[in-house]
């Protein structure tokens, strides 16, 4: 059997699709208009193609996009003075700062300042509390991808036995609370699990989010279980020059043989990470203004 290509791309094109249209729906209806602002400081270049990718799209769906670039020396004070003025601009209504940051600010700190409400991310205190406990709040956005992803594909996720290799704090554990909120028995793996195989070997789902290229092989897959893999790892050509290729953290030309379902790497997890991003920012900017008590 080779399995189906889930394909991230039309996926991620149908829900800026519905985003566009609320959005189109809330500035002629009530005269608001989202607005996302996206900051990055320093350089990075891969960073530097996240955040134009995301400023492009937010326009493209009808959002005001807020750009701020800083320079890679800012102090932490600098950087959480810019977010406490976002905090109070009516018209920003997601605030969201590139990670990894530079070494002279903590991350724990800015995303700590973010106004809850903004949080875009879902990465605050707050909102992590609202995941666990099931409540409202804004949840991450790859992980929500992902499993948007795997409802499309399999509908009733209940009892379906899910294995989620890694345990970030952006993906492995807000996936393991959403996939429990849709009555998964759910595994988490990381880089100490003993016998990673077998466990793959018993999962109905397997989301891979570790970094590791082609970590899960063609033989640890059960026939018929969904992959969805958020790896994008760089590696060489080999073919004598500089060039290199993207591959995930499943080995994909294996697994496809097995599988019933699979996202490629480019093309599956990615584009979803963006498209949930501006679901969240029309999600908070209806809480800020039109559902506001
Ligand atoms: N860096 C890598 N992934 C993310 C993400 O989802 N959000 C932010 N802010 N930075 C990232």
């Amino acid at each position: 059997m080779t399995a189906k290509t889930i394909d991230g791309k039309a996926a991620a094109a149908e829900l800026r699709k519905r985003v566009a249209k609320q959005v189109s729906e809330l500035r002629a209806n009530y005269d608001v208009q989202p607005g996302l602002a996206a900051i990055l400081v320093g350089d990075d270049p891969a960073s530097q193609v996240y955040i134009r990718n995301k400023e492009r799209q937010t326009e493209e769906v009808g959002m005001a996009s807020v750009g701020r670039r800083l320079p890679a020396e800012t102090s932490e004070g600098a950087l959480l003075s810019i977010i406490e003025e976002l905090n109070h601009d009516p018209t920003v209504h997601g605030i969201l700062v590139q990670l990894p940051l530079p070494k002279q600010i903590k991350s724990e700190a800015v995303i700590s300042a973010i106004s809850a409400e903004k949080d875009v991310d879902g990465f605050h205190p707050m909102n992590v509390a609202a995941l666990s406990n099931g409540k409202d709040g804004l949840v991450p956005c790859t992980p929500m991808g992902c499993a948007m992803l795997l409802k499309d594909q399999i509908g009733d996720l209940t009892g379906k036995e899910a294995l989620i290799i890694g345990r970030s704090n952006i993906v492995g554990k807000p996936m393991a609370q959403l996939l429990l909120a849709e009555n998964c028995t759910v595994t988490i793996a990381h880089s100490r699990t003993r016998d990673l195989d077998q466990k793959c070997r018993n999962a109905d789902i397997v989301v891979a989010a570790v970094g590791i290229p082609k970590l899960v092989k063609g033989d640890w897959i059960k026939p018929g279980a969904t992959l969805i893999d958020v790896g994008i790892n760089r590696v060489s050509k080999n073919d004598g020059t500089t060039s290199y290729r993207l591959v995930g953290d499943i080995d994909y030309e294996e697994a496809v043989q097995a599988a019933g379902a699979i996202t490629p790497v480019p093309g599956g997890v990615g584009p979803m990470t963006i498209a949930c991003l501006l679901q969240n920012t029309l999600a908070a900017c209806k809480r800020q203004t039109i559902l506001r008590d």
